[in-house]
């Protein structure tokens, strides 16, 4: 039988195989080590990210990887350690490689929507991978406001500790806790949990579901012995 000649099969083939190709078994680390850049606007340290400069939270991000068992992570930490920066990598990570809905809690609704500001966007910004599955902001209908970023297969939802209504109401597979100890005890008078028992119900109303599949939460400790 005669071969049939077509000029575009080896760009069909090529588009085929990297479809076939899992995505790398990268870890979050390792994730932040090759596309993270750290904005002038929101870092000490602007410039590519080096797990290296702070190793102690290389364990910590890779408990946050999908490849971990890991589903629940707590860092008790001193100020200004790279927490916020740990949870911004797993952010990162999440959008480009593991979507899914994410919501990240600050201790209130202006504190929300300031982190998003100054370190969502700058994180965005920052990282071409990143910047690529997020619509501009200026553009109408871009699913892209300061308490949302929607991206290819997921949304990551910002809000405050103190807003009951925040919380409600949304399925999340991730959820990321930052400064706790800022967290109000009680987020609303008819739900009467403590704040941690809210928190983990975040996505499920006040009901019996834990829906939230990975969960990191952390807080500056309040106790600290000895000097900083
Ligand atoms: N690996 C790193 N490389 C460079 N700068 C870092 C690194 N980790 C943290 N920083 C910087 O240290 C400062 C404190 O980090 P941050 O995440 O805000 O701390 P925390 O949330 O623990 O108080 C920020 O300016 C941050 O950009
Ligand atoms: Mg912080």
């Amino acid at each position: 039988m005669d071969e049939i000649f077509y000029e575009g099969w080896d760009a069909i083939e090529r588009a085929w195989r990297e479809g076939l190709t899992p995505d790398p078994l990268l870890t979050v680390s390792e994730w932040a080590d090759k596309h993270r850049v750290l904005s002038s606007k929101a870092a000490s340290e602007p410039g590519r990210w080096r797990t290296s400069r702070t190793p102690y939270l290389r364990e910590i991000m890779d408990c946050l990887s999908p490849m971990s068992p890991i589903e629940r992570v707590v860092f008790m930490k001193g100020a200004q350690v790279g927490g916020t920066e740990l949870g911004l990598n797993w952010v990162g990570y999440v959008i480009h490689h593991a979507p899914g809905p994410m919501m990240a809690v600050w201790p209130t609704v202006e504190m929300a929507k300031r982190a998003s500001k100054q370190r969502i966007d700058a994180l965005i910004e920052e990282s071409p991978a990143i910047q690529e599955r997020i619509a501009p902001a200026r553009s109408r209908d871009s699913g892209n406001t300061i308490l949302a970023k929607e991206f290819h297969g997921g949304v990551l939802v910002m809000t405050g500790a103190n807003s009951a209504v925040g919380l409600r109401s949304m399925p999340v597979r991730y959820l990321f806790l930052d400064e706790v100890d800022g967290y109000p005890l009680f987020v609303s008078p008819n739900c009467r949990q403590p704040n941690g028992s809210d928190i983990d119900r975040a996505g499920c109303g006040c009901g019996d579901t834990r829906q939230v599949r990975r969960h990191a939460s952390r807080w500056t400790a309040v106790e600290q012995r000895g000097g900083l």
